[in-house]
């Protein structure tokens, strides 16, 4: 009796004081134990956590998760989610989460390419911090700034700044409901990236919360980290909770136009033409193109056609001129040409109908989810006819193919490759962006992943030296598979995303996460002792 009295007490002693210990509860009590005790207020923090008996535990991970191919039944599900009300939820969090030795995932607005803000293929148990509740936005027009919190879309940055002032913008990414907190970090581009770079080459400040549970501003957490964080990827450093960024000048109409050409208009030719010319245009002029499928849906002849989505900073009268000196080959007219506010140019390049207001915005809603696999590449030279004509019998074998061609040059060549982590910079023309989509997760999943396979591997003699976008992250360039990945083999992907500047990025991991609690599939991996210097 004495005996296992004794080992009572002492089970009450080390379950409240030993954390080791805390791990013999489940999950989410210990957790939330350890919560209360590292928080100064006491905060009901069991009503801002969902485990899987929570009724809305499947919702939120559903309506958070923008690519459901991750959230199939087979795949490993978090033990469960964290949604931070405020910064010191998130210290809070990071600290136990560290003392428990419980793996996290942290995501803002979940449009990660490989779901790895809400999944781990690789290390189980694992929670997700769900920033969607931290989304204030203030917009300072005086200083041209704004502060955002990480779980605010681009879409809500654009309609509050649009809300005070006509001629200001901000230059991030053209899809509506990504959340600025993982789309920063990677870069972020947009329809103003010829004429101010990306909205990472346009932050000047961020609040991060790091390994120790601190909260840094820019001047607490140094240079390096504060360069790392601007392009080096999601997930490796900290948790950002708010950026402010520098608004950019906008004038009060902009143009805007869509054209579309189908081979029997001469696409390949007109294509062609755009290679040449895209990245060296007026910065005030921005002309991206998809390539799709056209005619199939209404019975029609299936065919492919380019899509020409345009944003030009002026007039119609002005963007005529430029357009007959530089590529007259589109056959712009001005009954193309849609003169416009700035935030209506964001739902017209986003794809919105025309009768959709920028209130929209607000509902931060993705209508394009679905299930899908992408991969980038950069071209640094024009792609030969020849090739483009096989690219086109290409995507006739797939069913909802669609390629972007995002042209480069103007502000991205001024800008060195080792000011931000993000280094495709000067003599990158335009950027690929594959794309295959389907609406039913089947065992046809094999299929369109083959297919976009074989489409990059068509693709690779004319892309060389092969780099990617890291805000389109792609697994199929390699992977961490454990926790103790060596930076040699993480390099393989790495110097894609990041060339010369992957290094400097472990180093900065090195300093400020040495024992590698922020990772994932693609993380920065610390360098191993030998390469410290
Ligand atoms: C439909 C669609 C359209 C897109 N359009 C564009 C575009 O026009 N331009 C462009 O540049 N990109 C675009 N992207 C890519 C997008 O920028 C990236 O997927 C971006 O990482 C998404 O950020 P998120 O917060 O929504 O994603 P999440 O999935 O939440 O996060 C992405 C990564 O960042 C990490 N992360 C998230 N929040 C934080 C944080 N607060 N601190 C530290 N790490 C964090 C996550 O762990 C994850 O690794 C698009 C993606 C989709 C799905
Ligand atoms: C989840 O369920 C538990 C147990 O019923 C409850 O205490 C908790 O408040 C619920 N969480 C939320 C966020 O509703
Ligand atoms: C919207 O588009 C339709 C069809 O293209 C056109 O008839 C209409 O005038 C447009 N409306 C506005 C408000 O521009
Ligand atoms: C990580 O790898 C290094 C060198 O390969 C090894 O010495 C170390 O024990 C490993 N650590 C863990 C936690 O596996």
């Amino acid at each position: 009796m004495a005996c296992s009295g004794s080992s009572i007490l002492l089970f009450f002693v080390f379950l409240f004081l030993h954390p080791s210990l805390l791990l013999s509860l489940p999950i989410q009590d210990s957790f939330l134990q350890c919560l209360s005790q590292n928080s100064e207020l006491s905060f009901p923090f069991s009503t801002i956590l969902y485990t899987p008996k929570n009724s809305s535990y499947t919702t939120i991970l559903q309506s958070s998760a923008q690519n459901p191919r991750f959230t199939t039944p087979s795949l490993p599900k978090p033990e469960f989610i964290f949604t931070p009300l405020q910064e010191s939820h998130i210290q809070a969090a990071v600290i136990c989460s560290k003392q428990l030795g419980i793996h996290l995932r942290v995501l803002s607005g979940g449009h990660d390419y490989e779901g790895l803000s809400y999944v781990s293929e690789i290390e189980k148990p694992f929670i997700v911090v769900n920033l969607a509740n931290l989304r204030s936005i203030s917009v300072d027009i005086d200083d041209s700034s704004a502060w955002v919190e990480v779980g605010a879309t681009n879409g809500e940055l654009y309609y509050r700044i649009a809300e005070k002032s006509k001629t200001h913008g901000f230059p991030a990414g053209l899809c509506t409901t990504i959340g600025i907190g993982g789309h920063i970090t990677g870069g972020a581009y947009g329809y103003l990236m010829r004429k101010y770079g990306l909205a990472a080459d346009n932050v000047i400040d961020a609040r991060i919360v790091d390994v120790h549970g601190r909260v840094l501003d820019r001047k607490a957490m140094g240079k390096d980290l504060f360069w790392a964080i601007r392009g080096g990827g999601g997930g490796s450093f900290g948790i950002i909770t708010a950026w402010k960024v520098k608004l950019v000048p906008v004038p009060s109409t902009v143009t805007v136009f869509q054209i579309t050409k189908t081979l029997e208009q001469g696409a390949i030719k007109i294509l062609n033409r755009w290679q040449q010319v895209a990245d060296k245009l007026n910065e005030d002029l921005f002309i991206r193109v998809t390539l799709q499928l056209a005619g199939a849906r209404n019975g029609g002849k299936r065919t492919v056609s380019t899509t020409y989505i345009s944003l030009f900073l002026g007039d119609a009268k002005r963007l005529l001129r430029v357009m007959q000196d530089s590529f007259p080959e589109l056959g712009l007219t001005r009954q193309d040409c849609i003169e416009t506010s700035w935030i209506n140019s964001v739902l017209f390049v986003a794809g919105y109908s025309n009768d959709t207001t920028p209130e929209f915005l607000l509902e931060r809603k993705n209508i394009y989810k679905g299930y899908f696999k992408a991969k980038s590449d950069y071209a640094k030279e024009p792609i030969p006819e020849t090739i483009l004509e096989g690219l086109w019998e290409r995507l006739l074998e797939e069913e909802r193919p669609n390629i972007a061609l995002t042209p480069y040059g103007g502000m991205m060549s001024k800008i060195s490759e080792n000011q931000t982590p993000f280094p495709h910079r000067k003599g990158t023309l335009f950027m690929i962006r594959y794309m295959t989509s389907w609406d039913h997760p089947s065992k046809n999943d094999a299929k369109h992943l083959d297919w976009i396979r074989n489409v990059y591997e068509y693709m690779k003699p004319y892309v060389q030296p092969r780099t990617a976008y890291v805000n389109y992250r792609d697994l199929d360039l390699g992977m961490n598979k454990k926790t103790n990945t060596s930076f040699k083999e993480a390099s393989v992907w790495g110097t894609k995303y990041f060339k010369d500047n992957f290094r400097r990025l472990g180093l900065v991991k090195t300093k400020v996460d040495p024992d590698n609690f922020f990772r994932h599939e693609q993380s920065i991996p610390p360098l191993p002792f030998s390469m410290r210097n």
